[in-house]
């Protein structure tokens, strides 16, 4: 029987709720690895930002059918440049746009309508079928890659999830008060764990890791070991 553990890359779902860090250590596991990044969150917020560019009103949000207009005919393409996931909106770099307060307003509200998530979830599915790509998000582990061997939940207390939404907000050039960063985050987490269509949730079998206390690059190493395993079980079952 051939052992061939190169030509398995896993997919690996890292999913948790807003200020976890789920980003950061996702783009470092795959520079690790030499897997690719995707940042599904980026596109929920590419979908808000071209509504709102297409000059949508607040009270056009429950218009699924112009969301999911917008969301099937996304044109996203993530790009590795110096050591960043750079996101590509029809050709052109919009990875800091995607972070603008607008954005931020109204981005979990569009994350809740269940035909966008339905168009975005296969875009989401074709970007990692080759393998390779670390993913992060809400649901990766629940719905968009079920079958990842490698899914982690990631978790932190809150004041650490409102400190780096803070610095997170100062450099994108939107400073915000603790009590503003903390009731976004708080709200964030409200509409993300209660909507009806692939809620925020562990799944069943995640590995639960918390961050408080932890260094990134200790995360990243724990993730790294899980899939240093999975690769090393899968070629010794092909033995
Ligand atoms: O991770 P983020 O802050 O960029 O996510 C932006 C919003 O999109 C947030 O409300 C959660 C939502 N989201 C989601 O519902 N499912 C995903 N897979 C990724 C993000």
């Amino acid at each position: 029987m051939t052992t061939d553990p190169i030509s398995y890359l896993p997919n690996i779902a890292i999913d948790g709720p807003a200020g976890a860090g789920k980003t950061t250590v996702a783009k470092d596991v795959a520079a690790l690895l030499g897997y690719r990044h995707i940042d599904s969150g980026g596109m929920y917020r590419a979908v808000t930002l071209i509504a709102i560019e297409s000059g949508f009103e607040p009270s056009d949000w429950n218009d699924d059918r112009r969301l999911l207009a917008v969301a099937r005919g996304l044109d996203i393409d993530y790009r590795e440049e110096a050591g960043e996931t750079r996101i590509y909106l029809g050709g052109r770099d919009r990875t800091r746009d995607l972070r603008d307060p607008a954005v931020e307003r109204w981005v979990s509200v569009v994350a809740s309508v269940p035909e966008v998530r339905w168009a975005l979830v296969d875009k989401q599915r074709s970007l990692a079928r080759s393998g390779g790509v670390v993913m992060d998000g809400r649901d990766i582990g629940t719905c968009v890659l079920r079958d990842a061997p490698v899914k982690v939940f990631l978790t932190a207390a809150m004041p650490v999830r409102v400190m780096r939404r803070l610095m997170q907000k100062h450099c994108t050039g939107s400073p915000a008060s603790w009590d503003e960063a903390a009731s976004s985050v708080v709200e964030r987490d409200r509409i993300d764990s209660t909507r009806s269509e692939s809620p925020l949730r562990p799944a069943r079998d995640a590995i639960m890791i918390d961050s408080t206390r932890m260094a990134r690059c200790d995360v990243v190493s724990q993730i790294r070991f899980m899939v240093e395993g999975k690769i090393d079980r899968r070629s010794r079952v092909k033995r």
